[in-house]
Order: structure tokens, then sequence, then C-alpha cells
């Protein structure tokens, strides 16, 4: 039998309401906050990750579907979007006529990982990415947002982290006196940890290693290698967050897994889904469009969440489970029409005129009798049956049946009286 790929996740009707509750929150909250939607493609360049995201990172250095197209450009399915959408402000010189742009933007990212719970190869993402404002006011309300989704989705018990990782230059003597550190204590680390000692040492603070612990702990704090200004300004993010009731937890050894990244970092957390335990992160990336080719500083900052986790907690909160695969597929309508395969184009006509003023309307495509249309409209929850028997042509009229009070009228087959009662029986 043919299967979807590994990694990857069917999302069948029996679970879709999920889906649709929390994607009202991501149209309806970022525009309370000023922010437009952005679609981009789920293609790009293999180059725009390496140079946005960085080589030495897992996802570009391990996990990126790359493929070479027909004409042999190299091509990546996205493994995030803040990369697409800095190339997008960059081409359409977004920050022209206003000097920050605010954007979100929601949908499918490819990684290639182990999967397990919380962890696929096909995820989705919402985000959002605040151009063109230095300041940490950008910085905080990027943070509010994302913990107003995460809110708005009613995400049970999460927790917010923040860190200031700095400068380049700040990081650079930090990282030196980190690397000190961590040789001096090379012989209690983990393997993964002792790798990436040379390559990307801040990596080392956020492994997960029962082993590491106790040297990660001990380790020097990046906060204590930040100048006034850098310290300064994560302050004032700190003042805001608590302005804006949020509560947070400072963690000197949140660094994250992308390059991008300078100043503030955060990150949501649950305790409820095991070792992915992180339902999204952020962070400013002042860097990022000079290292796509940007002659002109663009600062900027942006989370992303994983909306697989966020569903996963959803599940868990709700008491019915309604993921049953083996659930039948009914979508629930207004009304049926009840009728005999030689009728079936008054029954198209009918159809289409209720439809045409919103209401929903199941035909029979399958040509039973009546008895078996009748169990459809019962388990679609239809108020309404319309008839159109022999007896009903034969007359020039309309049978409409109350499915709730269990009475029926007769109306003339052309006039609007149908509209007006079917209307009446649905609204109750
Ligand atoms: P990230 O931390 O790589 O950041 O991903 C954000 C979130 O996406 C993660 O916290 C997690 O919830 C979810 N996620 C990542 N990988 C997977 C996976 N394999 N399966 C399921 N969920 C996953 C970014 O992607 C940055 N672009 C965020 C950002 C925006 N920074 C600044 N602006």
């Amino acid at each position: 039998m043919l299967k979807n790929i590994k990694g990857t996740h069917d999302i069948l009707p029996s679970e879709v309401a999920y889906w649709q509750k929390m994607e009202q929150v991501f149209r309806s909250t970022p525009q309370k906050f000023g922010y437009q939607e952005i679609r981009t493609p789920i293609i790009e360049s293999t180059d725009l990750f390496v140079r946005g995201v960085g080589e030495g990172t897992d996802v570009v250095g391990k996990e990126m579907y790359i493929f070479n197209d027909k004409g042999n450009d190299s091509i990546t399915l996205r493994p995030e979007l803040t990369a697409p959408v800095a190339r997008a402000i960059l081409q359409y010189n977004m920050l022209r006529s206003y000097p920050t742009c605010r954007l979100w933007y929601y949908g499918s990212c490819f990684r290639y990982e182990q999967p397990q719970l919380g962890r696929q190869r096909q995820f989705h993402q919402i985000g959002a990415e605040c151009l063109g404002s230095q300041f940490p006011e950008s910085d905080a309300e990027i943070i509010i947002l994302a913990n107003t989704i995460l809110r708005n989705c009613e995400v049970p018990a999460f927790t917010l982290n923040i860190n200031s990782i700095g400068t380049i230059e700040e990081r650079q003597v930090y990282r030196k006196v980190l690397t000190e550190y961590l040789n001096d204590n090379s012989d209690t680390l983990s393997e993964d940890s002792r790798k990436r000692m040379s390559s990307n040492p801040l990596r080392t603070l956020d492994s997960k290693e029962p082993q590491d612990k106790a040297v990660v702990e001990s380790a020097p704090n990046i906060l204590d290698y930040l100048g006034a200004e850098s310290s300064d300004r994560f302050s004032l993010i700190q003042e805001l967050l608590r302005a804006s009731e949020i509560d947070f937890t400072i963690n000197p050894r949140l660094v994250r897994g992308l390059d991008y990244y300078s100043h503030t970092v955060f990150e949501f957390r649950t305790d409820l889904l095991g070792s992915q335990d992180a339902l999204g992160g952020g962070g400013r990336y002042d860097d990022l469009f000079a290292s796509l080719g940007s002659s002109t500083p663009t600062p900027g900052v942006g989370f992303g969440l994983g909306v697989e986790r966020l569903i996963l907690l959803a599940k868990k909160l709700s008491e019915t489970n309604s993921s049953d695969p083996n659930a039948p597929y009914y979508s629930p309508v207004d009304t049926v029409i009840v009728s005999s395969p030689e009728y079936v184009k008054s029954v198209y006509q009918v159809a289409t005129k209720l439809r045409s003023k919103g209401i929903s309307v199941l035909t029979d495509i399958q040509q039973r009798g009546f008895k078996a249309q009748f169990r459809d409209a019962e388990k679609v929850h239809a108020k309404v049956a319309i008839i159109i028997g022999e007896s009903e042509v034969e007359k020039n009229v309309l049978t409409i049946k109350n499915l709730i009070l269990r009475e029926q009228v007769e109306v003339n087959a052309q006039d609007g009286a149908l509209l007006q009662i079917v209307q009446y029986i649905i609204r109750g």
C-alpha cells in the first residue's frame, strides 16, 4: 500500500477542526499589532539559506531538502521563513516608503530530522518579522505578539525564556572565554559537545546531554560580557514585558541554533511534550541582510512557532480526542434535498439557488432511494429537507420539511417563499 512519506503527516478531516481554530487566531492576532501577511514560495535557491541561516548550523549542514532542478539550479525546500522574508523585503525594496515593515506568515517548512513526537520532516510555522527598527521596543513587541498568539490558541502552561547574546564583538570575547573553559573541562563533556567546542562553542550551552549538565551550569555567563548599551537594551525589553504582564525567565544558557542572531534571543517552552519542548522561538538578526548582500544595514527581529506542537498540546487538553481516523467524514449542512434520479436537474437548480444565498445544501450523488437520503439528513444534522418527488413535480410544488419539528409545507416551485421558509427554519 502506498503511504505518506516518513516524517510527514496527513491532517484528516477529523483533525482539521483543531487547525482551523488555530488558523483563525493566526489570521486575527498579528493584525491587531499592525502586521500584514506575506506568502513566499516553498522552494528557494539553496544559496539563500546557506548565506542567511549559516553553513555551520544543523539546519543548513544536515537537515535541508536540496535538489537540482531540470535547469541544474540548486533548490531547497524552505527549512524556515526568516531568510525568505528577508529576501522578499530586499527584492521588492519594501522598506523604501516607510522605515519599518511588520510582516507575519504561516506555512510549511521542511527539515530532514529523525521524526518523533513533535518533530516532523514537514511541519508548519506561524511567525512574524519586524524589520527596520534597531530599538528594543521592537524586540518586546515581537515577544508580546508571540505570547499573545500562544494565549489566544489557549496553549496551556508555557514558559518564556529570554537571553541576550550581545553584539558580534561581545560574543567574540565571550566565545574565547567559553572555549577556554570548555577545553579545561573537555574530559567530562559528551562527544557531541566536544565536536561543537571548536565549530560553535556557544551551542554546547544548548546541550541536552545529562553528561554535559554540570559543565554547562557552571559555564561563564554571557550576560557578564555585555557592554552597557547591550545591557540597557536587554533591561528595557524586560521592563516592557513586565509592563505587558508577561512572565519570563532569564536564561543565560539560551543561544538558539541559527547563526543570524544578535542581542535578544527567546524561546517558548512546555513541559508537556517530552524532549521536543520548544514551542517556538526567535530573536534579533541585525546582520542577516548584510549576509544576503544588502549594503544598507537593516535590523530585524522575529519569531517562529511550531504549529504541530501547538496542536499536540490542544489535543492533550481536549477531553474528547476527536482525531479518530475512523470517524465518519460528514460535514454538517443546513439542508438536504431528497429526490429521485429523474428529477436531478430540479435538485441542482434548487441547490444552486439556496447555496447562492449562503445556505449549505447536500444532494444525493448515488441515485439512492428516499430512505437512504433521509438517513443522510440525520447524519449531517440538517434542519430542513426539501422533497422533490413525483407528486411535487405533478403539482409544480416543493415540500419543505422542518426536520426538528417534523412539520412540512408545500410551496410553489417558482416563488420566493422557499428561500424565506428555509432561512426561517435554519435560524430556529
Ligand atoms: P526554529 O527555532 O528553528 O526558529 O524553529 C521555530 C519552531 O519551529 C521550533 O521552536 C519548533 O516549535 C518548530 N520546529 C522546528 N523544527 C521542527 C520540526 N522538525 N518539527 C516540528 N516543529 C519544528 C526558526 O525557524 C526561526 N526562523 C525563527 C525566527 C523568526 N527567528 C527570527 N525570526
